[in-house]
């Protein structure tokens, strides 16, 4: 079966296809130096990594973990820095205890990090003092500098992305490696933007309860915490760029099948997964785990076969579906969903993207989200999910650690006048600090009421 299905696949079958959302290169040389550059260099996980992942998600598609995949909606190069990438990885473990410590249940952080650079766009041109340019398509494709020239796709970018995704790829093990010291003193965390909150007394319970039992495992252990357990942390981006992704796309010895070692996980984009195009054509032949964005446009039909042609051994573990329908419209579009794909008897981890489907423009033009928008569709899937009986085992957040002003609402009431302060982002607007914990809390939340109560 398998052979039949991955007959004539191989890491490159792709180029035969028609591909979507990545521009030709004018300077074919320069690619081919390059692809086949990266293709020789040394892989930045293993695939002992990407298989003890798809264990745990599988733990998630039994109901036994939740899956947290959060990070920047479009990672630069310029910005492979420590202390952004410190804060990165501080917002994912602080939101992460969260949810263990609400949920009781492992959770499995998988960042949108350490290879985050390429992204679709909705128009492949805009228009710049009167002259058409290329569309910034992210940091492994182009240059966010609105002129002609850098805005052509440049091929050096692969090897760029490989480096920069290396170098962040380090330094987050290292910190995940120390236990990260900010376990040990969860009273320092930056709480009184929540103190408007009317969450914020469960919330300072919470935090009082997590110094309680680091305490408690401190003093049972002659080791500390942070030297007992050793925190996983996995790594994940859209598969766009496929030369990017092929190229470091690899047997190992010992096992059958290939895989893509520039990450654990990969996705693939809501408007890039047309079943006969390239996109597909590529990630159907890979062993790592891989989140299916599904969204309007959309048919049941489709992201039925569009699943069994990722995973056609039914594995458990290997398909993350990522519900991204926006608050108005996912009443209409979950419900069946969740039929078929259980009538299928399809394994799937379903996660809910809420960021994504509501996104709209400001009156001062900014692009945005509003909290109370994310939070009533991360709300409506947990009850969709609890009403048809499934488990909503993941969400897929776009956040931050730093202090930026991107997404409206949120406990300390940002408002579209706010937005001016600091507005970072390369591409979609992102929860900052203080709103992703808040999110975290409200998410664990839910999670309870469905499964718990
Ligand atoms: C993204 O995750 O940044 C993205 C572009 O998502 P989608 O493909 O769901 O629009
Ligand atoms: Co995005």
């Amino acid at each position: 079966m398998e052979d039949t299905l991955k007959n004539n696949w191989s890491p490159v079958s792709w180029l035969e296809k028609p591909i979507q959302q990545l521009p030709e290169y004018p300077d074919k040389k320069k690619l081919d130096e390059s692809f086949e550059e990266l293709k020789t260099l040394p892989p930045l996980v293993t695939s002992w990594e990407i298989e003890a992942l798809k264990e745990k998600l599988a733990q998630v598609s039994q109901r036994k973990a939740f899956l947290l995949q959060a990070g920047d909606c479009a990672e630069s190069f310029s910005l492979t820095r420590s202390p952004k990438i410190v804060n990165m990885v501080k917002v994912l473990l602080q939101t992460s205890f969260i949810l263990i410590h609400e949920m009781g249940i492992p959770v499995v952080r998988v960042g949108r990090m350490a290879g985050q650079y390429a992204k679709p766009r909705s128009k492949p041109f805009e228009t710049v003092n009167g002259e058409q340019i290329h569309n910034y398509r992210g940091d492994l494709i182009n240059s966010v500098e609105p002129n002609k020239e850098s805005r052509i796709p440049d091929p050096q970018r692969l090897l760029e992305g490989y480096h920069k995704a290396g170098l962040t790829l380090n330094f987050v093990r290292a910190l995940a490696d120390e236990g990260f010291a900010d376990l040990h003193h969860p009273e320092q965390w930056e709480l009184d933007f929540m103190r408007n909150n009317e969450y914020y007394k469960d919330y300072e319970d919470m935090v009082r309860s997590i110094t309680r039992a680091v305490k408690f495992i401190d003093a049972i252990s002659d080791k500390r915490i942070a030297n007992t357990q050793k925190v996983d942390f996995y790594t994940s981006h859209e598969a766009l760029n496929l030369y990017y992704d092929s190229a470091q796309t690899r047997k190992v010895p010992r096992k059958p099948g290939f895989y893509n070692l520039s990450a654990h996980m990969v996705w693939i984009g809501n408007r890039t997964r047309a079943l006969d195009e390239a996109h597909v054509e590529y990630l159907r032949g890979i062993e790592n785990p891989i989140g299916i964005k599904l969204g309007p446009p959309f048919t049941v039909d489709e992201s039925l076969r569009l699943i069994e042609k990722l995973n056609p051994n039914n594995e458990e573990g290997k398909i993350v579906l990522i519900t991204r329908f926006g608050k108005t419209n996912i009443e209409e579009g979950l419900p069946d969903l969740i039929r078929a794909v259980k009538r299928e008897g399809f394994p799937v981890v379903w996660s809910s993207d809420p960021m994504h489907g509501n996104t709209f423009s400001a009156s001062n033009n900014y692009k945005t989200r509003n909290f109370e928008h994310i939070l009533e569709e991360m709300k409506s899937a947990f009850a969709i999910h609890r009403a048809e009986g499934s488990y909503l085992g993941s969400v897929h957040l776009e956040l931050t650690g730093d202090n930026v002003t991107e997404c409206v609402g949120g406990a300390q009431g940002l408002d579209e006048a706010g937005l001016d302060l600091n507005y970072e982002t390369f591409c979609d607007p992102r929860l900052n600090y203080e709103q992703s914990l808040e999110m975290a809390f409200l998410v664990a939340k839910e999670w309870k009421q469905s499964y718990l109560d």
